[in-house]
């Protein structure tokens, strides 16, 4: 069911569970079945689907991009576009298949993703995505979130940062997903993108402190559960891409540690649910080979 919410009651202090550990929208990576996966190892992570088009969504194979499992709950939809009205449309299908939050990419350096004029270079347009933003708002009763780097270019203004996040916090907007450290839009490829502009994550924390009621998620080079809890007193939550694709079993490190009630399977019992759902998804029709790639990553080195 769909219902306007403009002000969303999220704050920091509720909602931090919910973002205290996510692991990062991936595009060829995270789809549903590492998402599958990923909740075997983290019960409570928050997960993320790889960056969706709105031009995909609205026309193209809606099912095929948002259908997901049920287990994967809480799993957040993030949406790629610039257009108020096709994010509207896009957010309230993500609504009625089940998401639990709306996420909008202002973070993608890709030329691709330049050219459709989303992704990072939204960056240099906050009242743009203020719009965006509260026009979601007005359509689903999920939180609609954003996720963002600190600056373009060679621009590490903090009042740069500080006011993009300022105009999308006065829609209501309560989390921000920072990847602390600049997009570079011209001769970076994406994946130095991830590598070459340095972290900054005082940078990140100063948001923390200057609005300290949002949920303030970091994300970029936290790799281990030393490197969360270094940085979590700082944040609400911490966001982590590659270092579950490469090793996958640092969630069950990070669930253990921060939920000890909860039961978190071994690596034999998360392979048997895997076969179990293998089994599934193989009589569906989908090809065995995409169904465990995520488990690679898990016999790295073995
Ligand atoms: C293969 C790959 C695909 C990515 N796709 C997306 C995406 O679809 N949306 C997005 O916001 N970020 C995307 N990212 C960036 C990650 O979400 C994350 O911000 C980045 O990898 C930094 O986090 P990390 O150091 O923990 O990997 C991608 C990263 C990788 C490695």
């Amino acid at each position: 069911m769909l219902s306007s919410a403009a002000v969303q009651p999220l704050t920091a202090s509720n909602a931090s569970d919910h973002w205290r550990l996510c692991v990062a929208p991936m595009i060829d990576v995270t789809d549903r079945h590492c998402r599958y996966f990923h909740r075997l190892l983290a019960p409570r992570a928050r997960l993320y689907t790889e960056m969706i088009t709105t031009g995909a969504l609205l026309h193209g194979d809606a099912q095929r991009h948002l259908d997901f499992n049920r287990q994967e709950h809480p799993v957040a939809l993030q949406l790629g576009g610039s257009e108020p009205d096709a994010l509207v449309a896009s957010a309230k299908l993500g609504a009625q298949w089940g998401y639990d939050e709306i996420n909008l990419n202002c973070g993608c350096p890709s030329e691709r993703v330049q050219k459709g004029a989303f992704g990072a270079c939204l960056m240099a347009e906050p009242k743009l995505v203020a719009e965006c933003i509260k026009a979601m708002q007005d359509a689903v009763s999920v939180p609609v979130t954003v996720k963002h780097r600190l600056g373009l270019d060679k621009n590490e203004s903090y009042d740069f940062v500080r006011d993009f996040v300022g105009t999308i916090y006065d829609t209501g907007c309560r989390v921000f997903i920072i990847h602390a450290r600049n997009a570079v839009l011209k001769g970076l490829s994406p994946k130095d993108n991830r590598e070459v502009p340095p972290l900054r994550y005082d940078e990140a924390a100063r948001l923390k402190r200057d609005f300290p009621d949002a949920v303030m998620v970091l994300n970029g080079g936290l790799t281990t559960l030393g490197d969360c809890e270094a940085v979590l007193p700082r944040f609400d939550g911490v966001m982590l891409g590659r270092s579950p694709w490469h090793d996958p079993s640092v969630l069950a490190r990070l669930s253990h540690a921060w939920w000890p009630q909860l039961t978190v399977k071994t690596e034999a019992e998360v392979i048997e649910a895997l076969v179990g759902y293998a089994g599934e998804q193989i009589a569906a029709k989908v090809p065995l080979r995409i169904v465990v790639r995520p488990l690679l990553g898990l016999f790295n080195g073995r």
